[in-house]
């Protein structure tokens, strides 16, 4: 565990740009503009960088859209979002979690990411230290630090399935008192889940010690053993960030969710008033749409999975044998040490050679993750299969 984040660029001073601004780049968004880059210059280019479907949004979803284009206002909605989207995603939770959840404690938002900004500002203060366990997603680390909070990472490692414990919660806090812990399961970039007494013990341990849980379930759905489980069974003080982005395959609708705490709902709600008004309006009403397809979103998760089969047979067979099985999400995180030290350099360099752009651990884990790279799934199985085949040939080229 280490109290500092550890910055690769100091702060730019020489200009009039914050300091808050100078977040690090996200490299996988940098992998994909040189693979771009190669591929104007006619390089077929197989992305395994990038961490979405492949697929456009559910045929519903574009159903939904389109009728609302035609017969909705779609102007400005209410901050908290659209009344039959919030019902519905109420009954998304009593379909699928057998729970309970009012659709005021419902708040629409701009994908996961614009309802990370409501749950920080609406819970935290300039200064509050939050927890979350390294490696983790690297817009956790970038949006907390412009919003002047304090980043305290908690290392994981393969040997606890890459989970926070609550003693490190605890350690953590007795060094200085926590304010929050963000929790994501499955997790990017591992794919590995919490236990359901993994979970509760963390819920525990943040409740005994009054520090506010945040859980990221955005991977929920694409899970290919058990199916995950929401903290809401267990509290009904933690905040649930959620979004259509991954198994609903919309991530450029910009459309999400939070489940909030009954006492923080008009704080959100005043705060997505002035930051973002309201969400756009069609993606809502495709939002609801979404919900009505779970044939076409089921078979979307099935190339997932035969992905994810393929790979944990071909990837030890070329060298690649370093991970653990992914329960979740559509991403593999391998150690790759016994190739390279450096998987940025190992990244480019299977990136100009073989034409396989894959995302160097460093944008998940800034002291350990030149061990690593991640390999996202998302995409069809006929390019898992290629990439594969490319990367073992590039490999056996190399020793
Ligand atoms: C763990 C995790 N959380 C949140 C997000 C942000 O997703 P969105 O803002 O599209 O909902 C991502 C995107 O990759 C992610 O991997």
């Amino acid at each position: 565990m280490s109290d500092k984040t550890n910055k690769t660029n100091p702060p730019d001073t020489s200009s009039l740009v914050s300091a808050r601004g100078q977040v690090e780049p996200f490299i996988a968004m940098e992998v994909l503009r040189e693979a771009n880059r190669l591929e104007a210059g006619g390089a077929h280019v197989l992305h395994l960088e990038v961490g979405q479907p492949g697929t456009q949004a559910p045929k519903t979803a574009r159903e939904a859209a389109k009728r609302a284009i035609d017969q909705e206002p779609l102007g400005y909605t209410d901050a908290l979002g659209i009344l039959p989207l919030r019902e519905r995603i109420s009954r998304h939770y009593s379909d699928t979690y057998g729970l309970d959840i009012s659709p005021e404690r419902i708040a629409v938002t701009a994908g996961s990411s614009g309802g990370f900004i409501l749950s920080f500002l609406g819970v935290f203060d300039t200064g509050d230290r939050v927890a979350l366990s390294v490696p983790g997603y690297p817009a956790y680390f970038n949006t907390l630090e412009a919003l002047g909070l304090e980043v305290v990472t908690l290392d994981t490692g393969a040997a606890t399935r890459w989970a926070m414990t609550p003693d490190q919660v605890l350690e953590a806090h007795s060094t200085n008192p926590l304010a929050g812990v963000l929790l994501a399961s499955p997790g990017n970039p591992t794919g590995t889940m919490l236990m359901p007494d993994d979970l509760t013990a963390l819920v525990d341990v943040t409740r005994d010690n009054n520090i506010q849980l945040i859980s990221d379930e955005i991977y929920h759905g694409l899970t290919y053993d058990a199916p995950a489980e929401t903290v809401l069974k267990y509290t009904d003080d933690a905040i649930v960030v959620n979004s259509f982005s991954k198994y609903f395959s919309m991530t450029g609708w910009r459309v999400g969710w939070l489940v909030l705490p009954e006492n923080l709902v008009r704080t959100v709600e005043r705060l997505a008033q002035s930051l973002f008004i309201s969400v756009p309006a069609v993606s809502q009403y495709a939002a609801i749409g979404a919900f009505d397809a779970t044939e076409e979103l089921e078979a979307n998760k099935a190339v997932y999975a035969r992905n994810r089969d393929l790979l944990i047979k071909r990837l030890p067979e070329i060298g690649l044998g370093n991970f653990l099985p992914m329960d979740g999400a559509f991403y593999a995180y391998i150690d790759v040490s016994a190739h390279t030290n450096d998987s940025k350099d190992f990244a480019a360099r299977l990136l100009k050679e073989a034409h396989v752009a894959v995302t160097p651990g460093a944008d998940f884990d800034r002291v350990n993750g030149h061990r690593y790279v991640r390999l996202s799934f998302a995409g069809t199985y006929e390019n898992i299969v290629a990439a594969t085949d490319r990367i073992g040939d590039w490999l056996s080229r190399q020793e």
